[in-house]
């Protein structure tokens, strides 16, 4: 599925996961500086409400701490730390241009003394068993090849019984939906992105890897097969994106 991407980028389907490693960290250390902009624009301001949407989903029962793998610029951060104000967050990305953009967005906010912003990657996250009672990745889980590694990862910092969330994209298979989408993704997205992020190419990388991302239902199985259980699935918005929320068992 999926045009091929004119520009730099390869199509996801033909790179070895090491390449795409490589590629998704290139793409990441430059379209820094426009990212939350492009975000809101793209999106029409609705990736705001997805996050916060998630963070009214999580509960915090034991060590009161959350995690957020692959934060980008911390906007999942900030919503748990805001709709939960008795927690602390920590938030990893191995990129380094997101991780200072998000350090200075939580100096900002003023919430730097509940929010802690470190480099490190998903696939070894450098925290102990059980540390978290909720982890959550938003709009990340689709960049990282690795997907079963990074779940159990994820899945082994949380307590017992705490939430693993994964907020994501996805294509809208709705036969009414579908066209438009996939207008949306492949021509009226490049114009936008031309128009405004110095690494354009990168935006056909993210119509690729939307289009490339398992169907909601086929994704839960994928969750239930890491090891998550009690996994439940709410669509935002059409279903253009998806919170899938699951547990640790106890
Ligand atoms: C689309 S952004 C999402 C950022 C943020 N979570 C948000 O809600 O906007 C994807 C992020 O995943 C990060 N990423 C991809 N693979 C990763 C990995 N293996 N470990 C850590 N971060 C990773 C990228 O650097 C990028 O910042």
């Amino acid at each position: 599925m999926g045009k091929a991407p004119p520009g730099k980028y390869p199509q996801v389907r033909t790179i070895t996961d090491s390449e795409r490693i490589r590629m998704v960290q290139e793409i990441f250390s430059t379209i820094t500086g426009r990212y939350d902009f492009l975000n809101r624009f793209l999106s029409l301001r609705r990736d705001v409400y997805w996050r916060k949407f998630a963070a009214a989903k999580m509960t915090f029962f034991r060590t009161h701490r959350y995690l957020d793998v692959a934060c980008g610029t911390g906007d999942l951060s900030v919503a748990a730390a805001r709709r939960h104000p008795h927690i602390t967050v920590t938030g990893v990305d191995f990129v380094e241009a997101m991780v200072n953009a998000a350090r200075r967005k939580v100096e900002r906010e003023k919430l730097a003394d509940r929010i802690t912003l470190l480099q490190g990657d998903a696939l070894c996250l450098p925290f102990d068993d059980a540390s978290f009672d909720v982890t959550g990745i938003a709009f990340g889980i689709r960049n990282i090849p690795d997907r079963s590694r990074a779940l159990s990862e994820m899945l082994r910092v949380t307590a017992p019984g705490g939430q693993v969330m994964i907020l994501e994209m996805t294509f809208v298979r709705n036969r009414l939906f579908k066209g438009f989408y996939s207008l949306y993704l492949n021509h009226l997205l490049p114009v936008f992105a031309k128009a405004f992020s110095k690494n354009p190419a990168a935006y056909y990388y993210l119509a690729d890897s939307i289009m490339n991302f398992p169907a909601p239902d086929e994704f839960s199985k994928i969750l239930e097969q890491a090891g998550l259980v009690d996994v439940e699935k709410f669509p935002l918005t059409f279903g253009i994106a998806w919170l899938h929320v699951g547990k640790r068992a106890n």
